[in-house]
């Protein structure tokens, strides 16, 4: 029997978060064996907003030797870089013609991304979904793990790809969002109702996969608790709450077992515990992405390996369309 396909990607945007890895890259990781995955770096993504192009090409390798240091194995998974596979611009174009500027413009990420840039409202912007959508059916994929704030995104790819099906005949599995608990949405150190995100401008808020370990125990020291002193997961307690969820993601542990281990123990012997349940899993992580990047012909080989497999599907499915909507692919 066929596999079925897992697509996924990040947007080589910034420094990620532990909320990217908890999230999306560590559940990525548990399904290389037993689906066909695809996993891109989203560079056509990220310039939506400004990105300066020097950086922007570093960090795509960056991403790339991040996601095998994570335990992304090559061999089992296509990774490749979105601009090398041309498809991803063409399929959008067709899909942005059953796609309202309605429904576009009422994403909840374009309206907190127009009012941040306000300067730079551009139709990449408001286009993001679609070539999100674009990715996803490109490869039909049945899964895509992403973390809670990009649900919204892979249900208008489901909607666009019903649509499509329905006005052009069977073309396109419709996905669904995998969002795993505990990780979903790793809030932020300093204000723990807020999302953690990579273009936080407090570095305190974030915990960045590239932050050392002094950096990391740090910045959870500071972190932002709660009134009362128990460790203890409750809705009142929004800033712990979040600190457990963090601790057991990376220990592995549920929450009543670790508010069980900090029964009894203030604030301050918690926070340090968390940083170095971080710090103990990231270390190893930037060590190996360290390696990786020193052997950049390598990297090469992946991207480019990577590249031709995603190629061969996303062709197959763009033909289909092709023909479906009635262009011209000669006799
Ligand atoms: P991006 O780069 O913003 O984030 C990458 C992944 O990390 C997840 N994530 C989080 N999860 C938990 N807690 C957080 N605080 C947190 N912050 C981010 C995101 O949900 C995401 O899974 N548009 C996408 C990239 C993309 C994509 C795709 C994803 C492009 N094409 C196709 C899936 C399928 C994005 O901007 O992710």
């Amino acid at each position: 029997m066929e596999k079925k396909v897992i697509y996924s990607a990040v947007q080589p945007s910034g420094n990620l978060t532990i909320g990217n890895y908890l999230g999306a890259i560590r559940n990525w990781v548990k399904m290389q064996d037993e689906y066909d995955c695809y996993y891109a770096v989203a560079n056509m993504h990220a310039i939506t907003v400004k990105q300066d192009p020097a950086e922007l090409r570093r960090r795509t390798l960056e991403l790339v030797a991040l996601y095998i240091a994570c335990g992304l194995d090559p061999e089992k998974c296509a990774l490749y870089v979105q601009s090398n596979v041309p498809q991803h611009a063409e399929l959008t174009w067709v899909l942005n013609t059953i796609a309202y500027v309605g429904e576009l413009s009422r994403m909840t990420q374009f309206k907190d991304k127009s009012q941040k840039h306000a300067e730079n409202i551009n139709m990449g912007l408001m286009d993001y979904p679609v070539l999100m959508a674009a990715d996803i059916l490109l490869y039909q994929a049945q899964y895509v793990p992403v973390g809670a704030d990009q649900k919204q995104h892979v249900e208008i790819a489901r909607d666009l790809a019903i649509r499509f099906n329905n006005r052009f005949g069977e073309t396109f599995t419709v996905p669904e969002p995998l969002i795993l608990k505990g990780g979903a949405k790793i809030c932020s150190l300093q204000e723990p109702t807020k999302k953690m995100s990579k273009s936080d401008e407090n570095v305190n808020a974030s915990v960045y996969l590239t932050d050392d370990r002094d950096a990391v125990i740090r910045k959870f020291k500071r972190a932002v608790t709660d009134s009362g002193n128990e460790v203890r997961a409750a809705e009142d307690k929004p800033g712990v709450t979040n600190l457990l969820n963090i601790y057991c993601a990376f220990k592995g542990c549920t929450v009543e077992e670790a508010e069980k281990e900090f029964e009894g123990k203030g604030y301050g012997d918690f926070k340090l515990a968390v940083g170095e349940a971080v710090a103990d899993v990231i270390g190893p992580v930037q060590a190996e992405q360290k390696r990786l990047l020193s052997d950049k012909a390598y990297l090469a080989g992946v991207l480019s390996a990577g590249a031709e497999r995603a190629y061969k599907t996303a062709r197959r499915t763009l033909s289909k369309v092709y023909r479906k909507v009635g262009f011209y692919q000669g006799e």
